[in-house]
C-alpha cells in the first residue's frame, strides 16, 4: 500500500492521469492512493499568492517559500514521508532502478515546481530526492510527477496480474524488452516468427532472451556497459 500526495499549483493537470487504467484499478484495489493538494490552499493573501518576482533580477517567477513550507508542514503533520520529492529538470534522471526503489515505500511527497522553480531554502531544508524525467524542460512539474508516479503505481506488488508482470519489462534487467506479436499469423504477408507459434515454452523463452540481448546490442549499447 502506497500513499503519494502532490503539491501543485494546476491540480486540473493531475485530474486524468491516475483516473484510467492500471492506475485507475491499483487505486480501486486499495494498494495505491494518490492525493493532489492546491498550493493555492496555503497562499500567504487573498490575491492567492503563491510566488514572487526573482531576487537579483531577471524573467520569470519563483515560488515562494512559506506557501510550501507551510503545505509540507501540515502534509507532514499526519504523515511520515519515505521521500520528499521535487521534480525538476536539474535533478538526478528517473529511471527503472529509481522506480523499483521509490515502489518499496509507505507515503511519498511529491512537489511540482512551476514558473522558475522553486526557492532555494525549501530544496535545502525541506526536498530529500530531486527527480528528472530527461534533458528537456517541462512548462511545470505536473506531467513529470505523473509519470513518475505511473511508473512507480504499476510495481506495487499486485497491481499487475501475472501476465503484465513488471518483472518481463523493458529495463527490469537493464534488458530492452523482445518484439511482440498477436493475430494474424500472416499480416500483409509478414509472417510472425514460427517459434512463437509452435508453442514450446522453453523455445520462446530463449528465442525472447536472444531478441532482447539483439535489440539492446543495437539500440541502447549503453545498458549492456554496467
Ligand atoms: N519540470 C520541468 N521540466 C522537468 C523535467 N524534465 N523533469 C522533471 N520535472 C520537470
Amino acid at each position: 500500500m502506497l500513499h503519494i500526495d502532490i503539491i501543485t499549483v494546476v491540480p486540473e493537470l493531475l485530474d486524468s492521469p491516475f483516473a484510467h487504467s492500471i492506475m485507475k484499478r491499483a487505486q480501486e484495489k486499495g494498494l495505491l492512493t494518490v492525493e493532489c493538494h492546491n498550493l493555492r490552499k496555503w497562499a500567504i493573501n487573498k490575491h492567492m499568492q503563491v510566488d514572487d518576482y526573482q531576487f537579483g533580477g531577471g524573467a520569470g517567477m519563483v515560488m515562494m517559500p512559506e506557501p510550501l513550507a507551510n503545505a509540507i508542514d501540515e502534509l507532514q503533520s499526519s504523515r511520515k514521508y519515505d521521500a520528499i520529492i521535487y521534480m525538476t529538470p536539474d535533478g538526478p534522471r528517473f529511471n527503472q532502478q529509481t522506480a523499483n526503489q521509490l515502489s518499496l515505500s509507505e507515503n511519498l511527497l511529491i512537489i511540482c515546481g512551476h514558473y522558475k522553480g522553486i526557492d532555494e531554502r525549501i530544496r535545502q531544508q525541506y526536498i530529500t530526492q530531486e527527480i528528472s524525467i530527461g534533458d528537456y524542460v517541462l512548462s511545470g512539474g505536473e506531467l513529470a510527477a505523473a509519470v513518475v508516479v505511473d511508473a512507480i503505481g504499476r510495481l506495487i506488488p499486485g497491481v499487475l496480474n501475472d501476465e503484465t508482470s513488471a518483472l518481463f519489462d523493458s529495463f527490469q534487467d537493464n534488458l530492452l524488452a523482445p518484439p511482440v506479436y498477436t493475430r494474424p499469423a500472416d499480416f500483409r504477408g509478414s509472417k510472425v516468427p514460427e517459434i512463437l507459434t509452435q508453442g514450446d515454452p522453453k523455445l520462446v523463452a530463449e528465442w525472447r532472451y536472444e531478441q532482447s540481448i539483439q535489440r539492446t546490442k543495437e539500440r541502447r549499447p549503453d545498458l549492456m556497459e554496467d
